[in-house]
Formats: structure tokens, sequence, C-alpha cells
């Protein structure tokens, strides 16, 4: 990676969007009245916003420009065909379904695909994959590689599929058992670490060979095609869109939630290969739960941005620059000793409660005490990835069950902030560590059974 102090960001700002941090005494008084919960914050009383890099993108004059040129026929718009054009052009794939964001097109492959009682395999599958896999009484399964849950391994590709497992699986089990593999690029559930052109080379050869269907959760494929030409010598010499293209040459199809790297506040899409079958199937469930297939949910103008943001997502200053501000704010908070999630991930950097906050205990939410704490201390809010989204009660014996990590994820938005705004993230954390020990944790007075972290509230202990 070119060093970040040799120059600046490749675009200049034409339009801002005034931000206020309200003042501390506030703060606390928002954040008792909101339960504790970040969630329940109104944007306006956040200075700064890293709950998510989904749908947080700011848009450039070039997509705005185009949303001009919306149009908004029923069927069969001019924006509809710019988007197939841009899939073909950086996937290959003949056949797009617009939707109204990630989820519903895992919705459609799920509808088409998967039911009761089945397996379906993947590195790690995203929150809303999985709940759509168990929605249907099937079972998500992750075989993400060793490193991958070992936050100390420097590992290049931490989102790696385990290939023998992945082996093991197909070859014990038949299509009506086991009926689809998917490889989430990056793989956001530990930390937005990137896979390997090998490794989905390979878990492409034993899903042909299994005859089974593999597709790309390519929420983050440029972020990973970046990486890819970064750290696997190779593809050093290749473009980020030669690589693209060889990636999705080896999956069937693949889901897209636009709002990360296709630079878009709103969209999504499922694409196909080349299986005319499937699309049509696909199109079937398009019709009852997005829209006709030429908008499924979008407005010609969204259908716009979306075929523009595409071809600038892969534009390799702009992938430079992105990561760069991501890894930019990890250096920082490594310099002061603050444990993150290495090496950083593509979207965001990943801080490790438990070591961050060593007095505290998994049962007193050292998680979500720190992402209460950056609110209170500088109006920052970030996610609990922890006991509060992954953890949850065992029906069976009433007891609490942990997850592995407690993590609090700064989610970057694209083009949104400035490196200044990285510096006083880090400032707030280092200023956290200094008063940590009067730190307490925290502890759930409401829950709800199914992703609980949404609604939760909290008291402090
Ligand atoms: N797949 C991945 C890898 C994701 O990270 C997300 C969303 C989705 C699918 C679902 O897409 O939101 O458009 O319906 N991730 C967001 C996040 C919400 O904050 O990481 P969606």
């Amino acid at each position: 990676m070119r060093n970040r102090e040799m120059y600046a960001e490749p675009y200049r700002i034409k339009m801002i969007e005034p931000i206020k941090i309200r003042d501390r005494e506030t703060r606390e008084k928002l954040i008792v009245d909101a339960g504790y919960n970040v969630f329940n914050l109104k944007a306006e009383d956040v200075y700064i916003d890293l709950l998510t890099d989904s749908g947080t993108t700011a848009m450039s004059a070039n997509q705005w420009a185009g949303m001009m040129l919306g149009d908004e026929s029923y069927a069969g718009c001019r924006n509809f065909f710019n988007l197939q054009d841009a899939l073909k052009d950086i996937m290959g794939y003949q056949y797009v379904v617009p939707t109204h964001q990630g989820r519903a097109a895992e919705n459609i492959l799920m509808s088409m695909f998967v039911g009761e009682g089945q397996r379906v395999i993947g590195n790690m599958h995203f929150d809303t994959t999985e709940g759509h896999i168990r929605m249907r009484k099937a079972f998500p399964v992750n075989l993400v590689i060793d490193e991958g849950l070992d936050t100390a391994s420097d590992h290049p590709f931490k989102g790696n599929i385990n290939l023998e497992a992945l082996e093991e699986e197909l070859k014990n089990s038949t299509p009506a058992e086991l009926p689809l593999v998917i490889i989430t690029v990056t793989c956001n559930s530990n930390g937005g670490q990137p896979v390997a052109m090998d490794n989905i080379r390979a878990a492409s050869s034993l899903a042909k060979k299994y005859k089974r269907p593999l597709f790309i959760d390519a929420a983050r494929y440029a972020e990973n095609c970046y990486f890819i030409k970064q750290r696997d010598p190779h593809y050093s010499n290749h473009s980020v869109k030669d690589i693209a293209r060889e990636m999705f040459s080896y999956a069937d199809g693949c889901t897209m939630s636009s709002k990360k790297d296709a630079l878009v506040n709103i969209g999504g899409f499922l694409a196909f290969r080349d299986n005319e079958e499937w699309y049509e199937r696909a199109v079937q469930i398009q019709i009852c739960y997005e829209g006709f297939r030429t908008y499924g949910g979008l407005a010609g103008r969204d259908l716009e941005a979306l075929a523009r943001g595409l071809h600038e997502g892969t534009e390799e200053d702009y992938l430079e620059d992105r990561i760069g501000q991501v890894h930019y704010l990890g250096r920082l908070l490594t310099a002061e000793g603050i444990p993150i999630v290495l090496p950083v991930g593509g979207h965001g950097v990943f801080i490790d409660a438990l070591q961050f906050l060593p007095h505290i205990p998994q049962s007193k939410l050292p998680g979500q005490t720190l992402a209460v704490e950056l609110y209170r201390a500088g109006g920052i809010r970030a996610i609990e990835l922890g006991t509060c989204a992954f953890g949850y009660i065992d029906q069976a014996t009433g007891q609490e069950v942990y997850p592995q990590q407690e993590l609090v994820r700064l989610a970057i938005p694209r083009r949104v902030y400035s490196d200044r705004h990285m510096r006083y993230v880090a400032d707030t954390l280092i200023e956290i560590g200094r008063h940590k020990e009067a730190i307490k944790g925290m502890k759930i007075i409401y829950q709800t059974e199914l992703m609980r972290h949404f609604t939760a509230r909290f008291a402090l202990l």
C-alpha cells in the first residue's frame, strides 16, 4: 500500500452536511433516555456515526447527475439496462434481479434453493443470511479457517473457507441435504477479512465436483479484490476489475447489498452467471416481493446511481483511499496500545472489548459498555458485536450463552468522514482508556427473543 502521508483524498468536497456535537451533560441524558442502546439515539444527536458502512456512503457528482436521468417507467426503464451492462462488465453475469436491498436478494435465493432440515455452508454467513436460512428451518454452517477466529493471527486472508471441512460436508451429503454454498467477500462477521482467489477457485472446483451451486455474497467484493491485489503477488499487476471478473467467474451467481461497495444509499440485487431457468424462477419471487423484473423495488434513479456506483467502487484510487483510511484509524489505535482485531479488515476497525476493559467480565457486557462510553465521551456511535448481538439465553437451561468474541465495530462510511474525524475517534478512545478503571459494566433490563441488540434496554452497574 502507498504511504498515506504522501497524498490526499482523490476527491474534493462540493456539498457539506453540518454535524453537531452535543455537550457532555446532554449526551449523558440522551443515552439514559435511549435505555443505553445506541440504536435508540436520534442520528442528529450523534457527532460521528460509525454504526455501519451500509447505505451511509456519500455519492459522487456523477451519481447525483445520473439520478436526474432516472427513467421512472414501470417496465423496461433505461437505467435497468445500464445496471445490466455494469454487471456484465464487472462480474461477467448475464442476469440481474434488482431488489430493495441485500437481504431481499437473500430471500429470493433461499426461496429458490433452501428448505426444511437442509444445511447451507459458508465461510461465515452474515446475520440476515443466517436469518433467511433459519426461517426455512434449515441450518447455517460456518466453515471459516481457524485463523479467521483467532484475533492474534496475522493470516492475510482470514475470510477463507476451510476447504477440507467443505469437502467433508459435500462428500457426506446429497444435494437434497446440502443445496448451496455461499462465500461472503469480504467476511463481515469476523472483521471484514478478505477471501483469497485461490480459496474461491478451490471452493468452486469442490462445488462443481459435488454438483452444488456456489454463490458469492458480494456486499464488499471490491474491497476483497483490492486486498487480493495487495496481498497476493500473482495479482499485483492485475486491475481490480480484472480480479473481480475472475473472482465472479468461479461462482454461479451472487447476492449483493449495493449499500456497501456499490456506493449507494439503498438497493441490492441477485445475479446469475448464465442460468436462464434460475433467472426466470427468481423473477417469479421478485415480482411477489419486490416488483417487476426491471425495477425490483427501486426507482429508476436508484438503479442509475447503482450502475454508476458499481463502476466507481472498483476505481483503484478510491479503494486505496477508502481502505487506507480504515487502516489509518487502525494504526492510530494500535500505536496507543488499544487492542483491535488484526490485520485490520476493509470496512472498519473492531475493538476487542474484553482486552480493552479486562476488569469487566463478559457477563457485565464490556462491548455494550464501551459502545455507550464512546457516545458519552465523544458523541460517537459504534455497534456492539458481542454478547448483546450474538449471545442468547438457552431455553433449556435459562442460562446466557456467550459468544467467542466481544467486539465493538467502528464501521467507516465511504467518502463521508475525513482523517481528522478519524483522529478524533482515536483520541476519544485514548481518553476512555485513561479512565477505564472507573467504568463498571452494564446489565440487560429488557430484551426480546430475536435480534435483541436492536431493541434491548440496559442499566449501568
Ligand atoms: N451481506 C453482508 C455481508 C452484509 O454485511 C449485509 C449487511 C447484508 C448481506 C445485508 O444487506 O443490509 O442491504 O439488506 N450488513 C450491514 C452491516 C447491515 O451493518 O454490516 P442489506
